[in-house]
């Protein structure tokens, strides 16, 4: 079987990060949020590694969290989840993180990219968030990160109401840097991630942490989401929605 994330070191110093199930849309697992988390931490310890790129396949970023491990796991919560030990390192990783959307990104295909510091787009791209829809809570820091970019009553149209986001507003909101072309999104991404890992390294460290504000902050709100996920996760308004999207039917109370 092919691996479902493809980690290759690029020359340059680029770590790309390839989400590479396609067949369900790059949903993840915990096994690829394992593998993602362990590319992240060792980038930070990697001489080798300057910069790390998120990628998925044409057409797909990722549709999130794969929903069938989420009805499968609703006994154990989220706080010992993979997707949570992924979510702790994305917000802590220290070496820069490209993300190169095309298509769908759905929950935390697009909450990761609001870690990243670079993320650039194909005109396909569509940033979606349903949580609430869903049952469950923002995640990943989005319910503080996403109000600071783009303001309280839009960030509650996104995630409240789950309102899609087309490759062009989220540029013009400032979630996407630029909006290329599909067949150079990769390779664009790319050559901004080796830009980054070329600079001094001392100097980008400590602009980054400037640039990217109260780390603290950023943590303490994804455990305080992590808490409600927990909770939302094992009630019966999420399992009914989970259920109903593995089943293709209407919630019931729809
Ligand atoms: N978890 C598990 N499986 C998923 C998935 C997810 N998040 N997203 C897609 N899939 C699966 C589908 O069940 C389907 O599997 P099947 O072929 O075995 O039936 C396959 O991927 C293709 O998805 P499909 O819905 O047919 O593709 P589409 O192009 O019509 O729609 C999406 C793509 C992403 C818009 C749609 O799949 C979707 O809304 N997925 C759920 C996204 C989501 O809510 N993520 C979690 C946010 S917290």
């Amino acid at each position: 079987m092919a691996e479902t994330v493809a980690i290759t070191d690029l020359p340059g110093g680029v770590r790309l990060i390839t989400l590479n199930r396609p067949e369900k849309k790059n949903a993840l697992t915990g096994a690829m949020y394992d593998a993602m988390r362990e590319a992240l931490a060792e980038a930070d310890t990697s001489d080798a590694v300057g910069a790390v790129v998120f990628a998925g396949q044409p057409g797909m970023f990722s549709a999130g969290n794969d929903l069938a491990d989420f009805m499968g796991h609703a006994g154990d919560g989220f706080s010992n989840s993979p997707a949570l030990a992924f979510i702790r390192q994305l917000a802590r990783t220290r070496t820069p993180m490209v993300a190169a959307v095309d298509g769908i990104a759905v929950g935390i295909g697009a909450t990761l990219c609001l870690h990243c510091d670079l993320v650039y787009a194909s005109p396909a791209a569509r940033l979606r968030m349903p949580f609430v829809e869903l049952g469950l809570v923002p995640e990943a820091a989005s319910s503080y990160l996403l109000p600071l970019r783009v303001g309280r009553l839009r960030a509650t149209e996104l995630l409240l109401l789950s309102r899609p986001l087309e490759a062009d507003e989220a540029q013009a909101l400032g979630l996407v840097n630029a909006v290329l072309p599909a067949d150079m999104l990769v390779e664009q991404a790319i050559a901004q991630a080796t830009k980054l890992a070329a600079l001094p390294g001392g100097a980008l460290a400590a602009s980054r942490a400037l640039i990217r504000g109260d780390q603290a902050q950023v943590e303490a709100a994804l455990e305080a989401e992590a808490k409600a996920f927990d909770a939302q996760l094992r009630s019966h308004e999420s399992q009914e929605r989970l259920a109903a999207f593995l089943n293709r039917a209407k919630p019931a109370s729809a």
